[in-house]
């Protein structure tokens, strides 16, 4: 089957439209903030660099050598036949699991911006009411937009790459990159951006205990979008004679300065208008609402444009989360490109139901397992559990399966003289790290 080709600059877009995503901009501040600012952001900030990184370059590098699914570029690059390793390929759907929650959020999202053009709540204790009344019992608005969301995101996977996927990040990854660069910018001129400053990037290593290294691990995978096929299947419509290093830098880069410029600018924010760095996913749907009323007209036009791009970011992201299994189907099941988008979009759309109502008040005890409601655990799980499992396949699979000169040929001429460490990097390093995200997450150490 062929596969359609990106542009170089599609791919970087729609590589790094897949990246950054709510995890930037929602995730990462409140985590931040819930582990204590600066030893965290630097912990972080080294995975990203060391394990994030290696990954990215080995996850393209399956993509654009094995040229196909997720599954079969793992038989492809697999001298023995039949593979075992194949089962890897079967990561790709993590990412349908984690848009179970993700087009939920996104539906909150495009809720946000009709508040947010029509009446933002006045304080705290109002935006907290606001924001609760819709998670914990407002269903039908939540099926609304979540409806709205699979719409968008199926309509733009049946599309398919060229005229889908790529279309999309052309549009919605420069208008993105322009407001939040705005933003950050206007922030800048206010008096608390040294304090966001401070609290970002000064280190208190007291404050960092095993959990938190297995959120930044864990983090990092997912902001990346590695471990789940995501990156993978892009790269097999990467153009023939590509610079994998080039590409999995700008993602890289692009990834982590929107995530600092998102949480610089919200602290910034906080602090200026005297309120706590809230705790908890709550912190963009209701400090943030709260904070905007108080700025007056800005604040609004602020508000409607941040939701915008809160909503830009996810889009792209969920397409990237889907895609894999489109093509997967596409390919070994020889569904056409409108019957496979169509079923993996019912499938995060219906399961997303369970989600959402596991939320709501009344549902809530009957769809909760082992302490999480059902919307958590498959946040949990797939962050915590699934990406860093599929890196860790990735990196073996890479360091010790294929073959040495099959890897050189493709990344020892732009790694240049540091193949070796990059390679090191993949056999040891990054799998030693993800073993030990693992063995904690499972009590052992
Ligand atoms: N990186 C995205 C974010 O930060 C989420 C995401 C998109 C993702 N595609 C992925 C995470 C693939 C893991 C794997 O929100």
């Amino acid at each position: 089957m062929k596969i359609e080709r990106f542009t170089r600059l599609g791919f970087i877009l729609a590589a790094s439209g897949s990246a950054v995503g709510l995890g930037n901009i929602w995730k990462f501040p409140y985590i931040a903030g819930e582990y204590g600012g600066g030893a965290f952001v630097i912990m972080y900030l080294l995975t990203v660099l060391v394990i994030g990184f290696s990954i990215m370059i080995a996850e393209m590098f399956i993509g654009y050598e094995g040229r196909s699914d997720g599954v079969t570029c793992f038989e492809n690059l697999d001298h023995a036949k039949p593979s075992i390793w194949r089962f890897g390929g079967f990561m790709g759907l993590s990412g349908l699991f984690v848009m179970i929650f993700y087009s939920v959020v996104i539906g909150w999202i495009f809720n946000y911006i009709v508040i947010a053009l029509t009446s933002l709540p006045a304080n705290v204790t109002e935006a907290e009411r606001v924001f609760n009344t819709m998670l914990n019992t407002d269903i039908v608005t939540q099926l609304f937009y979540h409806t709205i969301a699979f719409i968008i995101i199926t309509y733009v996977l049946l599309k398919g790459i060229k005229g889908g996927i790529e279309k999309l990040n052309y549009v919605l990854m420069p208008l993105l990159m322009l407001i939040i660069g705005g933003m950050f910018l206007y922030a800048t001129t206010l008096d608390s951006f040294g304090a966001a400053v401070d609290f970002m990037f000064k280190a208190d290593f007291s404050k960092i205990n095993s959990e938190a290294f297995v959120v930044a691990v864990g983090h990092a995978f997912f902001t990346l979008s590695l471990g789940m096929g995501a990156i993978l299947t892009y790269s097999a419509s990467l153009p023939k004679g590509s610079n994998l290093i080039k590409s999995s830098l700008y993602v890289v880069a692009i990834d982590t300065a929107i995530a600092l410029a998102a949480g610089l600018m919200l602290f910034t924010f906080l602090f200026q208008y005297g309120a706590e760095p809230a705790k908890g996913p709550g912190l963009v749907f209701i400090s943030l609402p709260a904070i905007f009323y108080e700025m007056g007209i800005i604040g609004n036009f602020f508000a409607v444009i941040f939701f915008v791009a809160l909503a830009f970011a996810g889009l792209t992201s969920a397409v990237s989360l889907t895609e894999p299994m489109v093509q997967y189907f596409i390919s070994r099941w020889n569904f056409s490109r409108l019957k496979a988008a169509l079923s993996m979009g019912l499938f995060f759309y219906l399961v997303g139901i369970v989600a959402l109502l596991s939320n709501i008040d009344t549902y809530e005890s009957s769809l909760t397992f082992f302490g999480n409601n059902f919307f958590d655990l498959v946040d949990f799980v797939t962050a915590a559990i699934m990406l860093p499992l599929g890196g860790l396949i990735m990196s073996i699979f890479v360091g010790f399966v294929v073959e040495k000169q099959r890897v050189e040929k493709v990344l020892k001429e732009p790694l240049g003289k540091f193949f070796e460490l990059w390679y090191f990097s993949i056999r040891y390093v990054a799998p030693t790290a993800l073993s030990i995200v693992a063995l904690n997450l499972f009590g052992i150490i």
